[in-house]
């Protein structure tokens, strides 16, 4: 009898405990499931992203802008714009509003127009500002980030007359590499002459005006930098052409070929690529070469962007 009652017991033990169990195991899923339902990621599914965009939009956003696309109706372009090389959160709305302003932009321009801000208007008075002198070599003097009136390079040294025409002056060290790769050039059969290197702000603003009083705002504004916008008050750059060349042929010349397969060596980049006027703000200058030092010439060579982009993502 004893036995039989034991067997009751164990039996009505074992039942209650798989019953609790399997209460326990209905319960936590359940738990687990509305505890899923409230993140970001099945909020985001639940406007029409898939599981694997939704994945993508929280590892790529902050907690702020996902909750943006939780509360706001389905983005078709997010994915695709979060997904470009150089994306960068701080401009995510204005990605948007520039892509939905302008539909027919591929999403890699639209990003790289608006990393160099060239979604404003050039000189826009909201969006210029001092450029960051502590960059060095590479600060970025553009349409957006210009040099005080009194700014000077340092320690500025005439360039030597076997590549340069009279009064060209850089800082020093773009002489010395300059010097070192017009000598190399020079051994290849190929001559540089600096045409045109350091204007100050005075000498710049009478440059522009020339632009300006013979050819109007809107070719002046292509052609030539405004006073403090301009690379040549920084001492790093310098126009380069060989002899008998001009501003309409100098791309047709070994000089230019030479150029374009080495000055990154040296530290030169070419400033105002062909079919890049809409970044840099500037019609095509095959003659204008920026001193960087070689590694970052180096870096931005082989990154094939213009400089603008390049500092904009990297250096800023
Ligand atoms: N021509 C270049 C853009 C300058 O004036 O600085
Ligand atoms: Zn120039």
């Amino acid at each position: 009898m004893k036995k039989i009652k034991l067997k009751k017991k164990v039996k009505n033990f074992l039942i209650i405990s798989i019953v609790i169990i399997i209460g326990l195991i209905f319960g936590i899923n359940k738990y687990k499931e509305y505890k899923y339902k409230q993140t970001n990621e099945y909020k985001l599914t639940e406007k029409g992203y898939t599981l694997e965009e939704s994945k993508k939009i929280i590892k790529k956003l902050n907690d702020k802008n996902e909750t943006y696309f939780v509360e706001n109706d389905k983005n078709d372009f997010l994915v695709e714009l979060i997904s470009e090389k150089y994306f960068m959160e701080k401009y995510l709305y204005e990605y948007i509003d520039y892509k939905n302003d302008n539909k027919k932009k591929e999403l890699n321009d639209v990003v790289a127009i608006v990393n160099v801000r060239a979604n404003k208007e050039w000189y826009d008075i909201d969006t210029v500002k001092p450029t960051d002198l502590t960059k060095g070599n590479l600060i970025l003097v553009n349409k957006f980030n210009y040099l005080d009136k009194d700014f000077e390079p340092e320690a500025i040294t005439n360039i030597n007359l076997s590549y340069a025409y009279d009064n060209n002056r850089v800082s020093k060290e773009t002489n010395d590499a300059y010097v070192k790769m017009a000598s190399a050039a020079k051994k290849d059969g190929i001559q540089l002459l600096a045409n045109s290197s350091y204007r100050d702000y005075e000498k710049q603003e009478a440059v522009y005006k020339d632009y300006y009083y013979s050819k109007g705002i809107t070719y002046a504004d292509k052609y030539a930098a405004r006073a403090g916008y301009s690379e040549h008050q920084t001492g790093l750059a310098i126009d380069i052409f060989t002899t008998g060349a001009t501003t309409k042929t100098f791309e047709t010349t070994e000089a230019f070929d030479w150029l374009s397969k080495n000055a990154y060596k040296y530290g030169f980049i070419l400033r105002y690529p062909k079919g890049k006027e809409y970044l840099t703000g500037y019609e095509y200058e095959s003659w204008h070469y920026r001193y960087l030092g070689e590694s970052e010439a180096t870096k931005v060579f082989n990154s094939g962007l213009t400089y603008d982009e390049y500092y904009a993502y990297y250096l800023e």
